[in-house]
């Protein structure tokens, strides 16, 4: 296998954090068990890719809709980020962490959001890696709301209509100006993307290891750097030629 080249590491990595439930199912425990064995794969993979000199980490941890899954279960997951935010942040501040939430924040209690809140204003001047939390998200939903923000500030009159083109959009998205996913990881062999990153990833290579999120570990996440230097990524046009023939 060819060895991890700096050059060759993703600028935004997005991972799908999918199988807590099978996990835990597997080993006959409550899928609740499973979500915080999930918590101890996010702690390795937040520090690994900042060894990485990955600059972003995307993670999906709570879609629009896992609202239906099970109450006992809905409340799990946002006690969770709360717990993660509290245990963590310390450590995030000292790693040069920078974090930030994206997702629909009416939904969230006031205790959650205030955490969120001070979260990103702590971390807001950290550039070592930028860790983005998908939370309450939604593809769809984002670009709803980025829609209706455009469409504000065009009744504001900040905006002239023909002004409106796909960079001026996707400012008004919530990963605003964070570049692109280059590489979109989904774990537990789901093939599916679950309304994530759904305008970010038109371009994004995907990779689909077997692994169940709380399984996941560094040297799966380095497999998965690995098999993305090695895709020729074309953007719509034609490969460079390579040798010419004469
Ligand atoms: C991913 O694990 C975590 C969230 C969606 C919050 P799942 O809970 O979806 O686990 P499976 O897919 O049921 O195994
Ligand atoms: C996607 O996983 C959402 C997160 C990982 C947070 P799901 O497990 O909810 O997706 P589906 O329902 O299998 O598509
Ligand atoms: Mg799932």
């Amino acid at each position: 296998m060819p060895p991890l080249t700096h050059s060759g590491v993703p600028r935004h990595v997005a991972i799908i954090m999918d199988g807590n439930g099978r996990w835990a199912g597997r080993r006959g425990l409550p899928r609740t068990l499973g979500h915080r064995k999930g918590v101890e794969s996010v702690r390795r993979i937040v520090r690994h890719a900042g060894n990485r000199g990955v600059g972003v980490l995307t993670l999906y941890a709570f879609s629009r809709e896992n609202w239906n899954r099970p109450k006992a279960e809905v409340s799990e997951l946002m006690g969770l980020l709360q717990r993660y935010i509290r245990s963590d942040l310390e450590e995030l501040v000292e790693q040069g962490v920078r974090v930030q939430v994206i997702g629909g924040r009416h939904d969230l209690n006031s205790t959650l959001l205030g955490m969120i809140e001070n979260a990103e204003a702590r971390t807001a001047h950290n550039d070592r890696m930028h860790l983005v939390l998908a939370f309450n998200y939604g593809g769809r939903d984002e670009i709803v709301r980025a829609a209706r923000r455009a469409a504000e500030a065009v009744a504001r009159g900040e905006l002239a209509v023909e002004a409106l083109d796909e960079a001026r959009f996707a400012g008004f998205l919530d990963t605003g100006t964070l570049p692109d996913p280059d590489l979109v990881i989904r774990t537990s062999g789901e093939q599916r993307i679950s309304n994530f990153l759904l305008w970010q990833s038109a371009y994004a290579e995907y990779s689909f290891p077997d692994a169940l999120w709380p399984d996941f570990d560094e040297a799966m996440f380095d497999e998965a750097l690995r098999d993305f230097a090695g895709r020729e990524r074309r953007f719509g046009t034609v490969p460079p030629v390579t040798s010419v023939s004469t």
